[in-house]
């Protein structure tokens, strides 16, 4: 049977297998999914052990996305834009290859929650890996305006002017914000933490939606703030999370799980 993983630090509460498990039940495929915690310094070894024993390809999950960059032998553009990897496979002639899906994952899910990117005006929140991924993808969709906001302002400016050759796009600094907004994507690991993000109250109106990209049970700090603020709709990254797997079941498979049952069933699981 055709084996596949999920690998990250700590690993153990990853929906990935159930995910996968459900979408290889949807496509009939023959294949089993695994999550597998590799020790914090032993990425490179553990994953090349894995390949050597037969792993047809994996998912990378945090700390180890960047690592993940740097062993692929090939990588896809979307991945060399993003600067790292969350998804490996092993190709046909036996090398590596490192793509990355979250940003297709986003896209995905917010044209199913959200409706069309084009002509909206977006702000995103945070300069971190989850930002640095998902910027080329929105940047992408031609909305009108993308602006990049982070707690350390530095950091937002030069992802503008890095990612500035591939669309319009302009940092502003985070407690200065200014300017009306149609969707809010929260890009930064604040509410992983539990921690309310410093942010000007002006920027929620009752036509704003706010997309968290992390999900929990339970509304996340951000989208409780700008739920209770009068924002027009709060939604969180499980439509991200599961889009962002069918995309990498696509490119290990060759065929496209379609995600809004396993978004339905997943939530039905979580409550
Ligand atoms: P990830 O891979 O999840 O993006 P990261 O690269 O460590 O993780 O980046 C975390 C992001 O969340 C950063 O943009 C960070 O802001 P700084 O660059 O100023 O550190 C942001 N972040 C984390 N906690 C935050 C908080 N409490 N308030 C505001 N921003 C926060």
């Amino acid at each position: 049977m055709d084996r596949y993983a999920v690998i990250g630090h700590p690993i153990n509460h990853s929906k990935s297998p159930f995910i996968h498990t459900l979408f290889a039940r949807q496509t009939q495929q023959h294949m089993c999914y695994e999550a597998i915690e590799l020790a914090k310094d032993g990425f490179i070894a553990g994953v090349s052990e894995l390949f050597a024993n037969g792993l047809r390809g994996c998912n990378v999950t945090v700390p180890f996305k960047q690592q993940a960059y740097q062993f692929a032998h090939q990588l896809t553009d979307r991945a060399r834009v993003a600067h790292a990897v969350n998804t490996l496979k092993m190709t046909d002639d036996g090398l590596i290859l490192g793509d990355n899906t979250d940003g297709a994952g986003l896209l995905t899910a917010l044209d199913l929650e959200f409706g069309s990117l084009a002509d909206r005006c977006i702000l995103l929140l945070g300069a971190g890996g989850a930002a640095r991924g998902v910027i080329g993808p929105l940047l992408a969709a031609n909305p009108r305006s993308l602006v990049i906001a982070n707690r350390t302002h530095d950091k937002a400016q030069a992802l503008a002017e890095q990612f500035s050759t591939l669309g319009g796009i302009e940092a502003m600094s985070l407690t200065n914000l200014d300017g009306r907004f149609d969707l809010i994507i929260n890009a930064t690991s604040a509410s992983l933490a539990g921690q309310r993000l410093s942010l000007p109250a002006r920027v929620i109106h009752p036509q704003v939606c706010c997309y968290d990209m992390m999900y929990q049970v339970g509304m996340t700090e951000f989208n409780q703030w700008a739920k209770q603020l009068g924002a027009r709709q709060t939604i969180d990254g499980l439509g991200m999370l599961v889009s962002q797997a069918a995309e990498s079941f696509a490119i290990w498979r060759g065929i496209r799980p379609g995600v809004r049952q396993v978004i339905s069933e997943m939530r039905r699981n979580m409550n």
